[in-house]
């Protein structure tokens, strides 16, 4: 018998415990870029990876007063536990922000959530057997693919143009799967302002793309937390509003208002909602009363749409700024120019490796996100995203102005050596794991 107090035999140095761990948690191995970011997180480096709302544009007077009166009115109800399906004032309010996209739904169907983070988990939580198919676009979010990978899902990629997910790779791609004898669970997709690809699905796509999910008996997740935040002109109505049997919608306040308050919802068919919220209920109980009726109380008496406008102004300057930025100091390279959100999608010539040049552009202090995030299946090395949501216009200057030495250098380098061999051993870690926490 063993002895108590002397290591188990289950596990190894670092970790006692390490064969007792669960097979669905071997999709949460830490990322190698993770030490790479809490660099990249000193003051000197101007961080294009991230995708932390600009909450300094917030009026945090007015917030203060939403969450004073909340404590002064409501202080019993905010401090209690509350309904698994949320906050009804909030539910209520929240029908107001979806309609600004065309949706039409009923309290009764939405489930407040802590943000839309906890919605995916709660899904494909509902959803998800191991070895199920979800199909998702490339690339895609790299906080969904986690939650997916944790589920033990498949995560099959369909291909996108500047006008989104093509709807013929859609068709082929199931039938592909459905000719190997695969069962596809649902279609994720982010039609708005894409996060990482920058690119929003035409208004000609979206019924066929549903058609083609309806046809095949494959349900929709459409997630939308950048929907409002435009530049030119609004995205085309949500793909919930088209069809309400088929697409689970998922939004946030996370970047209209802010993520701290961790509200999220999802809008559900009756069904599916009765099942979310008995998930949410066995997950956390209830989402927290506090911060449903501190954005209640911000929707009811601040001009959250104003304040809206306002983040679209701050971010759009900010697009400007990169994609001029990017016309000057790289120009022989390609990338996408949103209408909206927080992202850009640089392509880099094929032999170059954005993960392998992740140290040098920290050590030339800019940091980005390997493309290889955003891919379930390795690819995207020859990807960044770049995020212009948090620098200044300046600072966004300066760091592609770094970015272009390293990329520059880098393509130096091989052209310099090419053919000698000396490069071979750069080969690439293929492996996704799961992102720092502040990467989405
Ligand atoms: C596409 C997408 N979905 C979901 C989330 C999660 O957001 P939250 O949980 O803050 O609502 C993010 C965050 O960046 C995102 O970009």
């Amino acid at each position: 018998m063993e002895e108590p107090g002397t290591p188990r035999s289950v596990g190894n140095n670092l970790d006692p415990w390490y064969s007792n761990y669960a097979e669905r948690t071997a999709g949460l191995s830490a990322s190698e870029v993770r030490a790479l970011f809490a660099v990249a997180s000193r003051p000197e480096v101007v961080s294009l990876a991230g995708g932390m709302p600009n909450v300094s544009a917030l009026p945090h007077d007015v917030i203060t007063d939403s969450i004073a009166r909340v404590m002064r009115e409501q202080g019993a109800t905010a401090l209690q536990y509350g309904s698994g399906a949320g906050q009804p004032v909030l539910r209520e309010q929240i029908l107001e922000v979806m309609a600004l996209e065309g949706i039409r739904g009923t309290v009764d169907n939405v489930v407040t959530t802590v943000g839309s983070q906890q919605a995916l988990d709660l899904v494909t939580k509902l959803f998800i057997d191991p070895g199920d198919v979800i199909l998702a676009e490339a690339p895609s979010y790299v906080g969904a693919i986690g939650v997916f990978r944790s589920y033990q899902a498949s995560v099959v990629h369909v291909a996108m143009d500047d006008d989104g997910l093509i709807p013929d790779a859609l068709r082929q791609t199931i039938a592909q799967l459905r000719g190997q004898g695969r069962r596809i669970k649902f279609l994720y997709t982010i039609p708005n302002f894409h996060n990482p690809a920058g690119i929003t699905l035409s208004a000609e796509r979206r019924p066929e793309i549903l058609e083609i999910c309806r046809a095949n008996e494959i349900l929709v997740v459409e997630d939308n937390p950048y929907g409002l935040l435009y530049f030119d002109h609004p995205a085309p109505d949500a793909l919930r509003s088209i069809d309400d049997e088929g697409v689970i919608y998922l939004g946030s306040f996370s970047k209209t208002l802010a993520p701290g308050f961790r509200v999220g919802w999802v809008l559900a068919p009756h069904a599916i909602r009765e099942k979310l919220i008995l998930a949410a209920e066995s997950a956390i109980l209830s989402p927290s009363a506090f911060s449903q009726l501190t954005v209640a109380e911000y929707l009811k008496t601040a001009d959250w749409k104003g304040q809206i406008d306002t983040f679209r102004g701050v971010y759009h300057e900010r697009k400007k700024a990169m994609v001029s930025a990017l016309a000057e100091y790289l120009p022989d390279l390609t990338w996408t120019d949103p209408n909206g959100g927080f992202y850009v999608w640089l392509s880099l010539p094929d032999q170059l490796d954005s993960k392998q040049m992740l140290p040098r552009a920290v050590k030339e202090l800019v940091a980005f996100t390997p493309g290889t995030a955003f891919f379930a299946d390795g690819r995207g090395r020859h990807a960044m995203r770049l995020s212009f949501c948090h620098p200044t216009p300046e600072n966004i200057r300066v760091g592609i102005r770094r970015l272009a030495t390293v990329i520059n250098g880098e393509i130096d380098l091989l052209e310099t050596f090419a053919g000698t061999g000396m490069l071979e051993s750069r080969s690439s870690d293929r492996h996704v794991s799961t992102p720092p926490p502040n990467l989405n």
